[in-house]
C-alpha cells in the first residue's frame, strides 16, 4: 500500500512531517511529493530539513504563475504521476493551490484524498485560501479536523460523516523542536516585535501595504519584518524599505522562527499558522486581517484581530489573561491521522 503525500509550500512542510515521521513508524509506503510551489531555499529545503522531513521523491517543479496557471500545472503534474503508480490514498494539507490541485487530481482518479487541516473557514470568499479550502474539504473522502472549531464548521456543512477530529500536526511539530537550544536569529536581542505578512489582500495593494508598514515604523521598539518573497517583490516594487522601528530581514528557517518567537515581547501577522504558534507558545499576537480562522487563539485576548493599516501604538499593551487552554490537541495528531487513515483504508 503506498500513500503519496503532497506538499509545495512552506506550512506544507512543517504541517507533512510529523504525519511522513507517522506513516514510517506504522510501516507504510509513502512516496513524497513536491509540487515545486515553493522553490526558494529559505522557503523550502531548509524548513524540510529543519523539520525532518526527507527529501521528497518527485519534484513536480511548477513554480509561481497566475492561480490558473499555478494550479492547472499542479492539476496536470499530479495527474500524470497518479496514473504511473498504485496509490492508495493520497494526503494533502492546508489550503494552498498545491492542496486544491492535488485534491482535484485524486479525487477524478477515484483515489481517496485525505485533507489534513480540514474545516477551517474564514468566510471571507476572496481569499484564494478559502476556496481552497472549501473545495478541498467537499471533495476529499477524508476529513482530519484540528480544532473543536473546525468539526463545527464540517459538520454545519453537511460533512461530519467523513470528519474526525484529531489535534493540530503544527501543535505536533512544535513540540518536537528544541527550543531552548536552538539559536535565535542574531538580531534577535533586547525588547523586539517579531512581524510577518504574505496575503495578496495586504501585499497587493500600494496604499495599503504602505499604512501597515508606517504603523509598524513608528512603534518604540524594533519591529523584525521577516520578508517572504511575495512581500519581498511587492515591497521593491514599491519602493518600500526598512523606516524608523521597522527592520526588514530574509525569512527564518522553522526552527529558528519558533526559537526567535518566543523570545519577542509580541507578533504581527497575518499568516494562520504564526497566530497558533505564538498562542501555543504564550506570546502575544496581533493579527493584521478581518478575521481568523482560529478563534481559539482569541482566549484569554493572546490574539487580537486588528484592520490593517490601523494604529498599533496601544494595541501590544492590552491585558491578556493566564490560560491553560490546549485546544489544539495533545501534539499526537500525527499518529492519530494515519491510524485512522490506515485502518479506513484496509476496511475498503
Ligand atoms: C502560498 C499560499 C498561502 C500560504 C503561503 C505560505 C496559495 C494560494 N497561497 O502563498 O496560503 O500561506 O503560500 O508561504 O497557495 N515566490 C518566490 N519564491 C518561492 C515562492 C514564491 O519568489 O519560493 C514568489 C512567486 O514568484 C510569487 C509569490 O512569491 O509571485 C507568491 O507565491 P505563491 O506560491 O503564489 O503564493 P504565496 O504568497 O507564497
Amino acid at each position: 500500500m503506498t500513500v503519496v503525500n503532497i506538499v509545495g509550500a512552506r506550512p506544507q512542510f512543517i504541517k507533512a512531517g510529523p504525519v511522513s515521521k507517522a506513516l514510517r513508524q506504522a510501516n507504510i509506503d509513502e512516496l513524497l511529493v513536491h509540487t515545486g510551489q515553493h522553490y526558494d531555499p529559505i522557503m523550502s529545503q531548509r524548513v524540510m530539513e529543519d523539520i525532518g522531513l526527507r527529501e521528497p521523491d518527485i519534484n513536480l517543479g511548477v513554480g509561481s504563475g497566475s492561480h490558473a496557471v499555478q494550479t492547472g500545472r499542479m492539476i496536470e503534474g499530479v495527474e500524470g504521476l497518479l496514473r504511473g503508480i498504485e496509490a492508495a490514498a493520497v494526503i494533502v494539507y492546508g489550503d494552498t493551490n498545491s492542496t486544491i490541485a492535488s485534491a482535484l487530481a485524486a479525487t477524478k482518479l477515484h483515489i481517496p484524498t485525505a485533507h489534513v487541516e480540514a474545516g477551517l473557514r474564514s468566510r471571507n470568499r476572496r481569499m484564494p485560501e478559502e476556496i481552497n479550502r472549501v473545495v478541498t474539504d467537499h471533495v476529499s473522502e477524508y476529513l482530519f479536523a484540528p480544532t473543536q472549531t473546525a468539526m463545527d464548521n464540517l459538520t454545519a456543512e453537511g460533512l461530519e460523516g467523513r470528519s474526525v477530529l484529531t489535534g493540530d500536526v503544527m501543535f505536533d511539530a512544535i513540540r518536537a523542536v528544541d527550543i531552548d537550544h536552538v539559536p535565535t536569529a542574531q538580531w534577535a536581542t533586547g525588547a523586539f516585535y517579531l512581524a510577518t505578512i504574505h496575503r495578496a489582500e495586504n501585499t497587493d495593494d500600494p496604499d495599503l501595504l504602505g499604512a501597515i508598514v508606517e504603523s509598524m515604523s513608528g512603534l518604540n521598539d524594533p519591529v523584525h519584518l521577516l520578508a517572504h518573497p511575495r512581500l519581498a517583490s511587492r515591497l521593491a516594487e514599491f519602493g518600500i524599505g526598512s523606516s524608523g522601528s521597522l527592520q526588514i530581514h530574509e525569512p527564518l528557517a522553522y526552527a529558528e522562527m519558533i526559537a526567535t518567537l518566543q523570545r519577542s515581547s509580541g507578533l504581527f501577522t497575518d499568516s494562520g499558522g504564526l497566530q497558533k504558534e505564538a498562542f501555543m507558545l504564550r506570546v502575544p499576537c496581533v493579527t493584521l486581517r478581518t478575521e481568523t480562522e482560529w478563534p481559539e487563539t482569541l482566549e484569554g485576548g493572546w490574539n487580537i484581530v486588528v484592520a490593517p493599516g490601523s494604529a498599533l501604538g496601544e494595541v501590544m499593551q492590552r491585558p491578556i489573561s493566564e490560560n491553560q487552554a490546549k485546544p489544539f490537541g495533545d501534539g499526537r495528531a500525527a499518529v492519530r491521522i494515519v491510524e485512522h487513515l490506515s485502518l479506513a483504508l484496509s476496511e475498503l
